[in-house]
Order: C-alpha cells, then sequence, then structure tokens
C-alpha cells in the first residue's frame, strides 16, 4: 500500500516521492529515463520534475517505458523559466511546453520560486495560472508553489480562487525551527508542505550532527522488529511522513531507489521518536539550499554542530 497525503482541493499525493532534478542524475552518470523506471518498478509512483532539470520528457517517456499510464503516477512539475514574461499567452506558452514534453497535463505545477516572476507580482501570475485551470489547459491540475515566503503566499491568498495546495521547501530536522514562520502560515490555508532534501542531515551535513545517533538507534531497532535491513534514510523518510509532510527525494542508486519505495511495508515512527528527531534537530540550524535566505527571518541557533 502506497502511504498518500491529502491535498486541499481533495486530492491525495504519495507521501514518498523520486526527483529527477539534475544533480542527483549526474552524480549517477545514468539517465533520467532509466533512473525514472527503477523508480517506477520499484514501486514508487511519484516522479518531481521542472522545467529547470530538462527531464520533464525523460518523465514522460519513463512512465511509457514502465508500462505505466500517466494516470497510474503522480507527476508534479515547476515553471522554472525566468524568461517567461507575466502575461496569460507567455505563461500558456510556457505551461503547453511542458505539457507536450510530458505528453499529458501533470497532477500538480509549481512555481518553482518566488523570483520567476520577475517583477514581483505573484499574485497576478497566479491568476493567469488559474485561467489556465479554468479554460481546460491545465484540467483537472493542482495549483501549488515552492520556496514561497509568507508574503508570497499571503499576497497569493489575497487573490485566489483556485487554493495553492502545497509549498515545496528544503524541510528536515534542521530546518524545523527556521521554517516555523512559514509553516504557521501554510497552517492557516491548510497548505501541505512538500520536503525537497530530505535526506541533507545524512548525505551533506558533516557529521551528521545531534540526530545522527538516534536515526541510527531507531534504524537498528526497526531492522531487529522487521526482519528488514532499515537505513538512517528510512527513518528520515519516515519521520518526514510522520510530519504529513511528501517526501521528495532522490536517487541515481538503483539499491537506494529499492530501499526507498519499500519504506511503503515499514511501520510509522512513535510518538516519542518523532519527538526526540524533531527536538534534537530544533537545536541546530543547518540547510544544504539557500532558497529561503532573502527577505526572510534568520534563526539564531548554532550551525557547526
Ligand atoms: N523545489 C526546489 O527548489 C528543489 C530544490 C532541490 C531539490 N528539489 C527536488 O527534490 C529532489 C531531491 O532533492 P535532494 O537531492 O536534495 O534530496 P535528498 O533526499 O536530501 O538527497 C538525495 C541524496 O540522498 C542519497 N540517498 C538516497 N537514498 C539513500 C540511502 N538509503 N542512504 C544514503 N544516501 C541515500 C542519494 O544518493 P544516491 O544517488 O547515491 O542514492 C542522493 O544524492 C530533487 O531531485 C528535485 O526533484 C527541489
Amino acid at each position: 500500500m502506497v502511504r498518500t497525503i491529502s491535498l486541499s482541493d481533495g486530492k491525495k499525493i504519495p507521501a514518498v516521492g523520486w526527483g529527477n532534478g539534475t544533480q542527483g542524475i549526474q552524480k549517477s552518470g545514468r539517465k533520467a529515463i532509466d533512473l525514472g523506471v527503477l523508480a517506477l518498478k520499484a514501486g514508487v509512483l511519484h516522479i518531481d520534475t521542472a522545467q529547470l532539470y530538462g527531464t520533464e520528457k525523460e518523465t514522460g517517456e519513463a512512465i511509457k517505458e514502465a508500462g505505466l499510464k500517466p494516470e497510474d503516477v503522480w507527476v508534479t512539475t515547476k515553471i522554472s523559466g525566468s524568461k517567461v514574461q507575466n502575461n496569460l499567452e507567455s505563461i500558456r506558452e510556457n505551461v503547453k511546453e511542458s505539457i507536450d514534453l510530458l505528453g499529458f497535463i501533470p497532477n500538480l505545477i509549481l512555481i518553482h520560486w518566488p523570483k520567476v516572476v520577475k517583477d514581483g507580482d505573484v499574485a497576478k501570475f497566479w491568476q493567469h495560472l488559474e485561467a489556465l485551470v479554468e479554460d481546460g489547459t491545465l484540467k483537472g491540475c493542482s495549483l501549488g508553489f515552492s520556496n514561497f515566503r509568507p508574503q508570497d503566499i499571503e499576497a497569493i491568498m489575497e487573490v485566489a480562487k483556485i487554493k495553492p495546495v502545497c509549498n515545496q521547501l528544503e524541510y528536515h530536522p534542521y530546518v524545523v525551527t527556521h521554517l516555523d514562520p512559514v509553516i504557521k502560515v501554510q497552517e492557516k490555508y491548510n497548505i501541505v508542505t512538500q520536503a525537497y532534501g530530505p535526506l541533507q542531515p545524512i548525505v551533506s551535513h558533516p557529521t551528521g550532527g545531534p540526530i545522527k545517533p538516534i536515526l541510527t538507534r531507531i534504524a537498528e531497532k526497526m531492522s531487529k522488529e522487521t526482519g528488514k535491513k532499515v537505513d538512517e534514510a528510512a527513518v528520515l523518510y519516515l519521520w518526514t511522513i510522520g510530519k504529513n509532510v511528501v517526501a521528495v527525494t532522490t536517487s541515481g542508486n538503483p539499491e537506494n531507489i529499492k530501499k526507498m519505495a519499500a519504506t511503503e511495508d515499514l511501520p510509522d515512527l512513535t510518538k516519542e521518536e518523532m519527538e526526540e528527531i524533531e527536538q534534537a534537530g530544533r537545536k541546530v540550524h543547518y540547510r544544504r539550499y539557500d532558497h529561503m535566505n532573502e527577505g526572510y527571518p534568520k534563526v539564531d541557533l548554532p550551525e557547526d554542530i
């Protein structure tokens, strides 16, 4: 059974997604299409792509090659092009290009970051996206954004007829304190968080920091209890999902892709385990991506542990 998270428009998004952002793909030296087929065949029926990654075509092809139909898979793409102008026709052309490359209308389209809209006029941009849903260009597609700060969200909520369903943010235990102001606004409007970079505490933090021994202990305990090889990454996925946050991760390694899919068969973390990881994470500020810096409050926490 695939875990899902409910969105405010009534749809359910698979809680774990495989992203084909170029970094993970380049590191592996494999092609987005081959890795996409691996992820889909392993059972990860959620692909996160973007115009910026240049992998929309491969996303559509991977679905075909895996013997699946678009309706079997959740696909998110993102409007990333800074060349897109803030008028209906330009946005329509931009969105149509994505649809042509994918070969179908995605389940969800995000504004990749607030600066995609050059003049900062995100509300107008949102209204143009709404018009594309209403005229059928984006029929059935949910709308959302990524890396949006409280002020960007409030600007959209002032005009939105179609409510944004999610905000995709770098999200893991070492940024939860920093994210408090934006999460508070999202809770007000029932906007789900999608985590990108959910594994950064174990893949890019220099030591793994204070949550590392906790993840190791829980992984060992769960391995014994389930008879399966559970690693720290699996515990971080379970922590993310336990927060009702969608985990958008990636891997170019077939073994790790299989482990990602196998998370579905693991039990949820207990309340105490969720809390222990969060409290240890909240004491540190560590972030891999710098998208939430400009125009967003800093946090007074140590960065070097
Ligand atoms: N909206 C945005 O602005 C934005 C920004 C960044 C990323 N994203 C999206 O989020 C996706 C994921 O981002 P991310 O790369 O930062 O995610 P992440 O989940 O933090 O890290 C992925 C890394 O974890 C490693 N990994 C996977 N399973 C593992 C395991 N079991 N044990 C140890 N290491 C493991 C992978 O390496 P191996 O390949 O060796 O397995 C990969 O390099 C991207 O592809 C993209 O779709 C969005």
